[in-house]
């Protein structure tokens, strides 16, 4: 395993097209394991391939909440519910957090790393995760989800706090 560079926003490859998977080999392996060591070293909750220049349709996340990592391979969301507000950050964007509309829950379609095709229903900051690193695959950045009438800052920080310190406690 090793580290790969993440891309910058100025960087025109974001805004491409990731490409459907069709091997499930262990080249795609190795480049789901750089991203993940990738995404700890960056203290990221999620990474696309595309961030480090593959144009695979390949995400991996880890929210830190226990669960571990979650590789998403070709992805695909379809079905969405609800709206949500979230503060959204992105390893290729440093030091920009703005508050996003986002829906609150999804259902996602996906392969892992072996090819096996899944089904799964996510909600809350998980689904944000999910929204933000899917975006990737089709070069779409947080920066075009922005709400345009955001709330108060402090208010919605302190209520992703909550949610995530609830979210512990039920794991308890
Ligand atoms: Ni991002």
């Amino acid at each position: 395993m090793a580290t790969r560079n993440v891309v910058k926003k100025e960087d025109p490859i974001l805004r491409k097209q990731s490409r459907v998977v069709t091997k499930f080999d262990e080249r795609l392996w190795e480049l789901l394991d750089d991203m993940v060591e990738t995404m700890y070293a960056d203290e990221g909750v999620g990474l696309a391939a595309v961030q480090v220049a593959s144009l695979k349709r390949a995400v991996v996340i880890d929210l830190q909440d226990g669960d571990g990592v979650t590789e998403l391979i070709n992805p695909v969301i379809t079905k969405e519910e609800g709206i949500q507000y979230e503060i959204e950050g992105c390893l290729s964007i440093p030091g920009e957090y703005y508050e996003t509309i986002r829906p609150e829950k999804i259902t996602v379609e996906y392969d892992d790393r072996y090819g096996e095709h899944h089904v799964e229903e996510v909600e809350g900051f998980r689904a944000v995760c999910y929204c933000h690193e899917i975006d990737h695959t089709n070069g779409i950045l947080f920066l075009d989800r922005l709400n345009p009438e955001p709330h108060d800052r402090e208010e919605l920080e302190e209520r992703a706090r909550i949610r995530r310190a609830e979210k512990n406690n039920e794991r308890g």
